[in-house]
This record gives C-alpha cells, structure tokens and sequence, in this order.
C-alpha cells in the first residue's frame, strides 16, 4: 500500500469552519466523547473562552461554570500564570524521559513539594500519572506488588465502594461502584470485590468472609464526587482507619476530586484528621491545565519497592510520568492555591453553597440536599422532575450555568476562586431553573 505524506501547514486548521452550527456538525461526524451517547451531543455547548469562573461558548454566551468544568478547575479559567508557567517549560525542553537514570527538575521539586503537603510524616514519595485512572490503577498494582514482595501474593483483593468512582481503565472500571460502566466490556479484571459506602459492618463481613491474609486494599473517596457528592458520617473515616491497622489493610484515599482544597481543608481526609497509606490525587493539582495525576505512597510501601534487585524492579511506567510542563503548571497551580488562600477560601464559599443549597430541602419535588465545602449536591425524587434533570440542566443551561447532573442528581463544585457575587447568581439561576421546570 502506498501512502502520500501530505506535510502539515498552519493554514490548513483554517481551512475549517469556526461557525457554530459547522463545528457541530464536525463534531457529529468525528469526535467520540467520553461516555458517548450522540443524543447527549445533538445541542452540545462548544465552549471557547473562560475567566475564573465564567466561560463562554463559541456564540459569545456567557456561562456560570457550576463544576469547575469536571470538578478541575479549581484557580479558574484564564490564569496567564499557568500559560506561562507551561510555555517557558516548553520553550526550555519539549520532553524528558523520566525512565532509567534521566528525570527533571520540575518533576523533582513537584513531589518534594506534595511530601512536603501530603498529611503526616510518613507520605514522602510520588509516582505522577496523566490522570486519575491510571493513579488508582497504579494504586492497585502497587499495593499488590508491595504485599508479593513481602512474601503474601495472596493478599490482593482490592476493596471499593458502590456509588465511587475511580475512572475507567480496566482496573479502575472493576473498582468503580456505578453500575453503568460495568457492562459489556468483556470480562472484569478479577480481584474487586464491592461494599456499600458508608458501612464499616460491610467491610466487617467481607473480611470475616474472605480473610484478612486475602485482602490488600480498600479504596475510598474523602467525598464520594462523581456518583452524586456524597459525604461520610463523621466517625466513618476514623473507624475504617483503625479497621485498616487492625487487619494490615492498606488505605487508598482517592483524592482526585478532594485534593487541593475542594472542601475546604488540603486534603479531604484532613477533615477527620485521617492519614492514608496510599494518596490518589489528580484534577486540581494543575487545575486542569494540564493532564497530571498520580500516587503517593508511605515509607513502608518504598522501603519494600526499593529494596528489591534490579530483576524485580517497579516494572511499572507512563511515558508521560513526570512530564516536566505538567510539573511546571502543577508548580504554578500550588502557587496560586498558597499565595490565595484557596484552601480556606473554598470553606467560606462553601458554607456559602451549603445554605444557599439547603434551601432546597424543604422543596416537595427534593429527595436531599447533600454536600461538604465547595462541592454540593441536590437530589430530586424520581419522576418530580418534568422531563427528567437532563430538562433542569436545559433549563439552567439556558439561563446561563453549566453542570453536570446524574440520575436525578444536580451535582455544583466551581472554581475555587467563584466570587459571592457568582456564587449568588449560580444559585440564583438554579432556582429560577427548578421552578421553571417543576412549577414552583
Ligand atoms: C475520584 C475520582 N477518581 C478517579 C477519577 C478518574 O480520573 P480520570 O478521568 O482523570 O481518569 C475521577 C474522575 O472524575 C474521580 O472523580
């Protein structure tokens, strides 16, 4: 077969059209989403621009942006910071390998700098990943490694929770408690069992069960995010802690969504002052600048995976692990998130959400309103909403504020930097929506 090698010019990429009802029509015919469903896409919003915590699509409107686009964007949209940050990277090094005796020094000072943030004294080395799924896969992979290491291969299971999600590769799929991912994508990486959120008895019975001498890991987001925002009692993080160091179980905390400030303190385990074995993070520490993510394990788990011979090695790698411009925008990202207060600035909006949001409860169409720092939730009673929450989210979209719902889920986690001016008319817009949408 012969090929033709038609060299790339600049100008091509304008030979496209900028128009709206073009670029849909592009988009129709070549883009595969994540979770794609064409209906979903047949008015897709095609955005262009954003400034903290407004964006605007390609016909110039204006947005609220309600989830920090997918719960990332935490120092909002525009920051030139973070542009600059990258293209000075760029401009020093396109690439590095991170392999074999080669590394970087944005990658370096990056994982000293999230020991150095990472809670207690024990969480002092970083593995970086692209994104959240290939951190809880790499999660998976090496609290198995560290226990066959230890001479207990048999100790593998991982435990998760249902209504959590870690992503979808084919190990964080088997993690993920939403059954919709699940089927149909041939046979399940094996070794995952399920418990319902919330439950210490259930872990109980599944170790009684199983035996402890077969369990790794359990998995567990701070604040269940993408399954509908789902905060813990109180006592639920202390206790499975101590069920960890009762059974020699590790804990994975997935803080893909929770990291960095969301809810208002660093980490989301901060707010029961709970130290994982295993850190998970993503999303907010580049604000999605960048596509970052990656793991940070305890001192025993490296005192095991570096004391090994060269033969059995971390056979484990990404190209892109410690991609130095990533780094370099993570650097940046943490800058802002300091130098703004972020952190405590996410508590105060917070608990600005968390009323406005309460207000809903007493609402006759409301299941519950749920939540915890700057990411909230409020539930419908199946069938109370006309056309389902896909015609809510029309409605809000509309009046100008994005989201993104489930089931009868309303799910709001804006930028960290959201204004009370902002906030008050994302608010606003939702209960002008609702009562556009229900009646009342
Ligand atoms: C808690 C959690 N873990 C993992 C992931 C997966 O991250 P990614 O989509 O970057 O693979 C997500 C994504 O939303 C998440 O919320």
């Amino acid at each position: 077969m012969s090929t033709t090698f038609a060299p790339h010019r600049a100008e091509e990429v304008d030979e496209y059209p900028h128009d709206y009802a073009s670029l849909l029509a592009l988009d129709h015919a070549h883009l595969l989403h994540p979770q794609h469903h064409p209906a979903d896409h047949a008015e897709a919003v095609i955005f262009d621009r954003g400034e903290g915590a407004i964006l605007w699509d390609v016909n110039g409107k204006r947005y609220i942006d309600g989830l920090a686009c997918l719960w990332n964007v935490f120092v909002g949209h525009g920051r030139q910071e973070l542009a600059n940050a990258g293209a000075a990277q760029m401009r020093k090094l396109a690439f590095v390998n991170s392999y074999v005796g080669s590394s970087n020094e944005p990658a370096i000072t990056l994982a000293a700098r999230l020991a150095r943030l990472a809670p207690g004294d024990h969480l002092n080395t970083v593995f970086f990943t692209t994104g959240g799924a290939e951190s809880s896969d790499t999660a998976f992979k090496t609290v198995r490694r560290y226990w066959a290491l230890k001479g207990q291969p048999e100790k593998s299971t991982i435990i998760s929770r249902t209504n959590g999600y870690h992503g979808t590769t084919i190990g964080a799929t088997a993690a993920t408690g939403l059954a919709a991912f699940h089927p149909n994508w041939g046979p399940p990486a094996p070794g995952f069992v399920m418990v319902p959120p919330m439950d210490i008895g259930a872990i109980e019975a599944v170790i009684a069960e199983h035996g402890a001498g077969t369990i790794a890991a359990i998995i567990a987001e701070p604040v269940q995010g993408s399954g509908g925002v789902y905060p813990p009692p109180a006592d639920y993080f202390p206790r499975l802690r101590a069920l960890c160091d009762h059974h020699d179980i590790i804990l994975i905390a997935d803080e893909v969504i929770t990291g960095f400030g969301r809810t208002g303190t660093f980490w989301g385990l901060d707010q029961w002052n709970v130290v994982p074995d295993v850190i998970s993070f993503a999303k907010g520490v580049t604000s999605g600048y960048q596509p970052l993510g990656g793991i940070i394990i305890s001192d025993a788990i490296r005192e095991v995976i570096y004391d090994q011979p060269s033969a059995s090695r971390w056979w484990h790698a990404f190209t892109y692990s410690a991609h130095a411009t990533c780094c370099a925008v993570a650097h940046a990202n943490l800058d802002i998130i300091e130098n703004e207060g972020l952190v405590a600035r996410a508590a105060i909006m917070g608990a600005r959400l968390q009323t406005g949001l309460r207000a809903y409860a007493s609402h006759p169409a409301v299941r519950e309103v749920r939540g915890l720092g700057l990411m909230g939730a409020v539930e419908f009673n199946p069938g109370a909403v006309p056309g389902g929450v896909p015609a809510l989210a029309k409605a809000m979209r509309e009046r100008g504020l994005f989201t993104r719902t489930r089931n009868d889920i309303v799910m709001f986690a804006p930028p960290l930097v959201i204004t009370e001016t902002e906030l008050d008319e994302l608010l606003a817009i939702f209960g002008e929506a609702v009562k556009a949408t229900i009646g009342h």
